[in-house]
């Protein structure tokens, strides 16, 4: 089993939003569907901003440049899909299950996730 953990504080993701192509770049179609729908997106852009950092630390691979391989969504618990490169490194590091967990507070917003080891099938 492995674990990653990130932090963040929301008015660091705010002033990133603000530059042209930020939130494309860096989130799928549903992540911001969904962080759009609610009344402060910052915060649920900033979680999922930590949840991709938080994935990338438990699968020791970085995120960086590949943040779209990693999406969050689904409701009410978010699930994690990967994609890519990044789906090819989690086969070849035997990921089993990615459980992510994410809260933020009005400054910051922070995510951990767990992912198990694969399960060899040897019967
Ligand atoms: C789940 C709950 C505790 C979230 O608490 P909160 O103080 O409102 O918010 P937090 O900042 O700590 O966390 C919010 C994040 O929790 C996650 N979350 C929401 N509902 C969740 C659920 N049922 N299970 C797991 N995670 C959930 C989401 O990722 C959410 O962030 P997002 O909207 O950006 O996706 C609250 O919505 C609640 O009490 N729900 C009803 C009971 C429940 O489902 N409890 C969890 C299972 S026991």
């Amino acid at each position: 089993m492995r674990i990653g953990l990130d932090l963040i504080e929301i008015p660091r993701i705010e002033r990133a939003l603000a530059r042209e192509g930020f939130r494309e770049r860096v989130f799928t179609d549903a992540e911001r569907a969904y962080c759009e729908s609610r009344p402060n997106p910052a915060q649920h852009y900033a979680a999922r901003f930590a949840g991709k950092e938080a994935i990338g630390k438990a699968l020791g691979c970085g995120v960086e440049w590949r943040w779209r391989e990693v999406e969050i969504a689904g409701r009410p618990k978010p699930g994690v899909r990967l994609s890519g490169w990044t789906r090819s490194w989690a086969d070849r590091v035997k990921a089993g299950t990615i459980d992510l967990s994410m809260t933020h507070s009005r400054e910051l917003a922070a995510a951990i996730c767990v992912v198990t080891d694969t399960v060899l099938d040897v019967g």
